[in-house]
């Protein structure tokens, strides 16, 4: 098998944002951004010298679900994989909920050198799925909250 090829070209053509990060999970500093690919670029809307020595906190705003990052960061430390979603925050504010898969990548002595993130903007099929709620149920607490977040956006850049 060859494996002398160019692997940058590789990141940045993958269909996921991924996001590499050092092992430091600690705020207000860690984990600070080492890496990020090109479709991360586009779905956020941050440029990488902005986002360079960063946390991915960057991305969390009021309708992130505090629960599910703390949720990483105990299963990065039990040294397990983080899966889940939340309201994540473009650079032009616009919410849109983030997929994503975070572990440790690790070096020759076992320690991790890395995390990583493989990271996915899943409000279309989350829409419909929230559709689908609201006609077995219109008042779906949570399909009713889901709309709630973009209409909100929508009314505010209106307003701007
Ligand atoms: C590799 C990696 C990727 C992350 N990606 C995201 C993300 O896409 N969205 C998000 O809200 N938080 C993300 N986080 C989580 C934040 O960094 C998170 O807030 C933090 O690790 C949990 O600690 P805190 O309670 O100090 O915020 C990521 C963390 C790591 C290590």
């Amino acid at each position: 098998m060859q494996l002398k090829f160019d692997w940058l070209i590789v990141l940045e053509n993958l269909r996921r944002g991924i996001m590499v990060t050092d092992v430091n999970l600690e705020p207000p500093s860690g984990p600070r951004i080492l890496y990020v690919n090109r479709a991360w670029t586009k779905m956020t809307g941050y440029g990488r010298d902005e986002i360079a020595n960063k946390t991915p906190r960057i991305l969390q705003g009021k309708h992130t679900d505090r629960t599910i990052v703390s949720g990483l960061k105990q299963k990065l430390a039990g040294r397990e994989v983080f899966h889940g979603q939340t309201w994540n925050y473009r650079k032009s504010g616009e919410p849109f909920v983030m997929n994503w898969y975070s572990y440790a990548i690790y070096g020759e002595r076992g320690k991790p050198i890395y995390y990583v993130a493989e990271q996915e903007d899943v409000t279309e099929i989350e829409s419909l799925r929230m559709k689908q709620r609201l006609l077995i149920n219109p008042q779906d607490e949570k399909a009713v909250a889901f709309f709630a977040v973009l209409k909100d956006w929508k009314a505010a850049r209106k307003g701007a």
